[in-house]
């Protein structure tokens, strides 16, 4: 496996592979990897060639009061974890590489950034959308893997490969879970013990919502009810939102019908967390 950090370095490996006829595989990452990024990493091992994993905590997705200074960082580790399942390229670009001067040029996705975690979090999707753009050109990938649990991260980027032509497949993969059903986040890092287990409440208030649908609740507002309820009762946790929209234009629905997604937010002490579940409802 090769550690890159320049964009020339990483564009002249790959055009070599290119020549090959080799297809492209990649990974965006912010690093502080952990078994979910694995499960992507592992996916695409499986689907190309060569595989490609970025990681590089992107400044302008961050707002001026969020964690992009305190965001963990550990290059050694992360090239350990990615070497074991089979990854071939590291790009790991400074900060100055990436943004060798102001950046004018920004990709601007609307409607269902506008929603969700994009309320809270005004231009965090222009961030995600801009980098990925660049790095999208940077590693011409064939295909490129993402999340769900970043569930409306990968319908943005879904959405800004469709409109713009990219000729990339977009590849949504399951979320991982720890065994007691917290979904797998750089962001679990930052819990102390008590918060650990607070934190619970958030999948298994996901995890009601299912049964209730899966007996035949249709009213919404009867399933958001009882999910604030459950998480309610945990002090240590402040709902930031809770929606049940539509899977892919991610708007609000009358009744849960067809598949439909259950997303949320929360802050777990002072580290928020993001969950959700895509339901089928009759
Ligand atoms: O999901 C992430 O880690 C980031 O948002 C991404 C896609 C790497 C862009 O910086």
């Amino acid at each position: 496996m090769k550690i890159i950090t320049t964009i020339k370095e990483i564009r002249e490996a790959l055009k070599k592979e290119r020549k090959k006829s080799k297809t492209i595989g990649f990974i965006p990452t912010m690093g502080c990897l952990h078994e979910g990024h694995l499960a992507l990493m592992r996916r695409a091992r499986k689907d190309c060639d060569v595989v490609v994993v970025s990681i590089f905590v992107n400044p302008t997705q961050f707002g001026p009061s969020e964690d992009f200074e305190a965001y963990p960082r550990d290059l050694k580790k992360d090239a350990e974890m990615a070497e074991e399942v089979g990854v071939d390229y590291i790009f790991a670009p400074a900060i100055k590489e990436m943004y060798p001067r102001e950046c004018l040029t920004y990709v601007n996705i609307g409607k269902i950034t506008e929603v969700l975690c994009g309320a809270h979090r005004p231009s965090h999707f222009r961030g995600v959308a801009t980098v990925v753009s660049k790095l999208f050109n940077i590693v011409q990938p064939n295909f490129a893997y993402f999340g769900e649990k970043d569930y409306q991260q990968l319908m943005v980027i879904k959405r800004m490969a469709e409109d713009l032509n990219l000729d990339i497949r977009i590849v949504g993969i399951l979320t991982v879970r720890e065994e007691d059903g917290l979904a797998m986040s750089s962001r679990n890092k930052y819990l102390n013990p008590k918060e650990r287990k607070a934190a619970l409440v958030l999948s298994k208030s996901l995890k009601l919502a299912e049964r209730m649908v899966k007996n035949g609740e249709k009213n919404l507002k009867t399933v958001k009810e009882a999910m604030t309820k459950l998480i309610e009762k945990e002090p240590l946790v402040d709902l930031e939102y809770l929606a049940i929209c539509d899977s892919i234009s991610l708007k609000d629905l009358l009744e849960i019908k067809g598949k439909v997604l259950v997303a949320l937010a929360a802050k777990v002490g002072k580290t928020r967390l993001i969950d959700n579940i895509i339901l089928e409802g009759d």
